[in-house]
């Protein structure tokens, strides 16, 4: 049995946990930054670094301590080493490093995407490799074959926008605030889903990937033409997304027959018509189909601790000089995707 120390500062929540071989979670926390970004409508990422700075070592004690644990009880120190936010990662890998320095314990940088691939195992002692996962995120929308510890086949990914940005974009267009995701569905449940005839962006191409940019635009334009209730707009634009996933997902699931499972994580897949479609598609296609509780769909310490604990077994460690990286794919052989932008 071994024990794990999480850290996350990747984006906006500073998180620990404690995490053993055995799937236990013995302690977990997450400060959220939602008040200190809220009046600039999302994620500003100067601010977030400081407030990483100001929490995550109060974090760290506060787990220990709901534990009962020390550093000396810790068998490695797991890290966010990336994708992310530099500023945040960088505090999050540097604390990471100093800890382990410090207790003489080994550092094991990890991979912020392999966190969410990795964290449905955490939840489902059952589920096996190889399956197929759809991470959406706010950051990321990409479609894995998981086939092993470090071993990620990326199928799709999103040409523009990640599911969980054009989210928070047309909360930000209706004027629901921040954070975005959790404001749209709420607000969405009193709407009409066929309103608003809202695109349907790359549905029915051959290949799996996303695109969103085009769906924004069409909500800016709604919004702009004044004809629509808000809680309609909502309804369309998620219904549209449902849409997407679906479609995208299908092509994939067709592709991967030797998946295990189907699996979603990622904080989209905290909402509650996107898991119900999805709960649908697996059983159309004869799949199970998995799902991590809310909490550790989005942004935690756990599943950076787990994802730790799994490359800790595999023998899996990192050098005190290993850098923060912003962006750092999680197929290095997955080719450029024609039209891609920024989006790893
Ligand atoms: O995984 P996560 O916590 O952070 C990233 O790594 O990006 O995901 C955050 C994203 C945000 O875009 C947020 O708006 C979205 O997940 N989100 C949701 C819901 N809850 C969070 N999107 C749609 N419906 C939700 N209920
Ligand atoms: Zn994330």
């Amino acid at each position: 049995m071994t024990l794990i120390l999480g850290l996350e500062s990747s984006c906006d929540e500073t998180a620990a946990a404690l995490v053993d071989s055995e799937r236990r979670i013995l302690a977990h926390r997450v400060a959220g930054q939602e008040a200190d970004h809220a009046p600039y409508g999302g994620v500003v990422p100067e601010i977030a670094a400081r407030a990483h700075v100001d929490r995550l070592a109060p974090i760290v004690e506060r787990v220990l301590a709901d534990a009962g644990k020390s550093l000396a009880d810790v068998d490695a120190i797991a890290a966010t080493a990336g994708p992310g936010l530099i500023g945040g990662v960088m505090v999050g890998l540097v604390t990471g490093k100093a800890l382990a320095h410090a207790a003489g314990k080994p550092l094991i940088a990890v991979n912020h995407l392999e966190g969410h691939a990795l964290s449905p195992r955490l939840a489902d002692r059952s589920l096996e490799f190889p399956y197929l996962l759809l991470l959406v995120s706010g950051g990321h929308c990409q479609l894995l074959l998981v086939q092993g510890v470090g071993a990620y086949r990326r199928l799709a990914t999103t040409i523009d926008d990640a599911a969980g940005e054009a989210f928070d974009k047309t909360a930000k267009l209706l004027g629901l605030g921040y954070p975005g995701g959790p404001a749209v569905e709420r607000v969405a449940k009193d709407g009409d889903p066929k309103a608003v005839p809202f695109p349907r962006p790359l549905v029915g191409s051959a290949e799996p990937h996303f695109s969103f940019a085009g769906l924004k635009s069409a909500v800016v334009r709604a919004v702009a033409s004044g004809q629509h209730r808000t809680p309609d707009l909502a309804a369309s634009f998620q219904q549209a997304v449902v849409d997407c996933l679906i479609d995208r997902s299908r092509i994939a699931l067709a592709a991967c027959p030797e998946a295990s499972a189907f699996v979603v994580a990622g904080g989209v897949a905290a909402n509650g018509a996107i898991r119900t479609a999805l709960t649908d598609l697996a059983a159309r296609h004869d799949k199970p189909f998995v799902a991590p509780p809310l909490w550790l769909c989005t942004d935690n310490g756990a599943m950076i601790a787990w994802a730790g604990a799994e490359r800790f077994a595999a023998g899996l460690t990192d050098s005190l000089d290993i850098p923060a990286r912003p962006r750092w794919p999680l197929d290095p052989d997955a080719e450029a995707v024609r039209g891609a932008g920024v989006k790893a």
